[in-house]
C-alpha cells in the first residue's frame, strides 16, 4: 500500500486525510474510535509527530517499574549494540545506520483480532502517554547495561486492536530494507528479524514498546522509531524497528531460534542456571568501565523474579529456555 510521504514541517499545515491513502485514513478512525470506545484515550499524546532529526519527548518516570542503579552514558547505550542489519560489530549500528529513514513509519496489525490494518506511528501513540522506565539489559552474550527507556505498556497498544480469543501468541516483524540496511544484504540471519511472546507475556506490565531513550526519540541504531523492551528476558527478544504485529494462535518462528535452535530458545528468560551452549550465563559484564566493566552475578528473570515467576509455574524454565 502506497503511502504518500510528507516533507517535514508539512504536518501542520495538511489535514492528515490528505497525506495517507483514504484506506489507511479509514484505519486510523477505526483505531481511534476503538480507543476510544475502550477509554484509553483522553491521555493526549507526547508524541512529537513525524519528524527526521531526534526529538525532545514529554514523559513521566514510573518509579514503580524502574530500578535505582544508575543508567549507563547515552554514548555507551547508542555505540555499543546489536542490529545484525547494520553489520555486526557493535559499533557498526552507529556507524551505518544514518541513512535509515524512520519518518514516516506505519505498523501493520494482522492476524487474530477485530481491529486490524495499516496505522501510522502516531495514530497508534496518540491515546498515550509516554513513561520513562529505566530497565536493566541482560544480552544473551552475557554483557548488561541500564538503559532509561521511553515508551508505553505494551498492553495498552495491543488492547487497541483487541485481539480475539484465538490470540495466545504475538509476532513482531522488523522493517525489510535493503537498501537503507546493510547486513540485510549478508546471510548473517534470515531477514526481515521476527520474534515473539506468549499472549500473557505481552500483557504483561513489565513489556513495552520504547519509543525515546534519555528524553529523546530513538536513535536508529537503538530501533528506531518503535522496538520492544521485555526486561526479564535476553536482549535479543528487544525487536527494533517493528513494522508488524501479528496475532496467532500457534508459537510464532523466531529469528535467533531459527538461526541456532540449540543456543536460543523461544522463551529466552534470563536464567543463570542454564548455561548457554558455549558460555557460562552465571555472570555478566556490566558495560561501562570500559576495561574495569565490574562483573557481577546474573539474576534469575534479570532482577524481575517477583513480578514474572508466576507466568511461568509448571514450566520447565531448562527445556523451554
Ligand atoms: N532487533 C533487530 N531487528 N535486529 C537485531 O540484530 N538484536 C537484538 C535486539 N534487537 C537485534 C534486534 C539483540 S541481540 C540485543 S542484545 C538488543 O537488540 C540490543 O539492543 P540495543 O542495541 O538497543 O542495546
Amino acid at each position: 500500500m502506497l503511502i504518500r510521504h510528507p516533507r517535514p514541517g508539512d504536518s501542520a499545515r495538511i489535514r492528515p486525510s490528505e497525506i495517507t491513502a483514504e484506506s489507511v485514513y479509514m484505519s486510523r478512525r477505526t483505531l481511534l474510535q476503538a480507543a476510544l470506545a475502550s477509554g484509553v484515550t483522553g491521555l493526549g499524546t507526547a508524541w512529537p509527530g513525524p519528524a527526521a532529526a531526534q526529538t525532545q519527548l514529554k514523559y513521566t518516570r514510573n518509579p514503580r517499574y524502574s530500578t535505582s542503579e544508575a543508567p549507563n552514558s547515552y554514548e555507551d547505550i547508542t555505540t555499543y549494540n546489536n542490529f545484525y542489519e547494520f553489520g555486526i560489530d557493535k559499533s557498526a549500528p552507529a556507524r551505518n545506520s544514518s541513512g535509515f529513514k524512520s519518518v514516516p513509519w506505519t505498523v501493520e496489525v494482522t492476524g487474530e483480532a477485530e481491529n486490524k490494518g495499516r496505522f501510522a506511528l502516531e495514530d497508534i501513540l496518540a491515546p498515550h502517554a509516554l513513561e520513562e522506565r529505566i530497565y536493566r539489559l541482560r544480552c544473551v552474550e552475557a554483557w548488561s547495561m541500564v538503559i532509561p527507556w521511553i515508551g508505553i505498556p505494551l498492553a495498552s497498544v495491543l488492547k487497541q486492536f483487541k485481539p480475539t480469543s484465538q490470540a495466545k501468541y504475538v509476532a513482531f516483524k522488523t522493517v525489510l530494507r535493503p537498501s537503507e540496511m546493510l547486513g540485510q544484504s549478508i546471510g548473517v540471519l534470515k531477514w526481515p528479524y521476527v520474534e515473539g511472546l506468549r499472549i500473557d507475556e505481552a500483557m504483561h506490565p513489565l513489556a513495552i514498546l520504547a519509543v525515546g531513550l534519555y528524553g529523546k526519540t530513538l536513535p536508529n541504531q537503538n530501533g528506531a522509531p518503535l522496538r520492544l523492551i521485555t526486561p526479564w528476558k535476553y536482549g535479543f527478544k528487544g525487536i527494533k524497528s517493528i513494522v508488524e504485529i501479528r496475532f496467532t494462535e500457534r508459537q510464532p518462528p523466531t529469528s535467533w531460534n531459527i538461526s541456532a535452535p540449540r543456543e536460543y530458545g523461544f522463551y529466552a528468560n534470563v536464567n543463570p542456571s542454564v548455561d548457554h551452549p558455549r558460555w557460562s550465563q552465571a555472570r555478566e559484564r556490566r558495560i561501562g568501565g570500559g576495561l574495569f566493566d565490574k562483573r557481577i552475578a546474573t539474576q534469575m528473570f534479570n532482577g524481575y523474579e517477583k513480578e514474572v515467576a508466576s507466568m511461568y509455574q509448571g514450566v520447565d524454565l531448562k527445556k523451554y529456555y
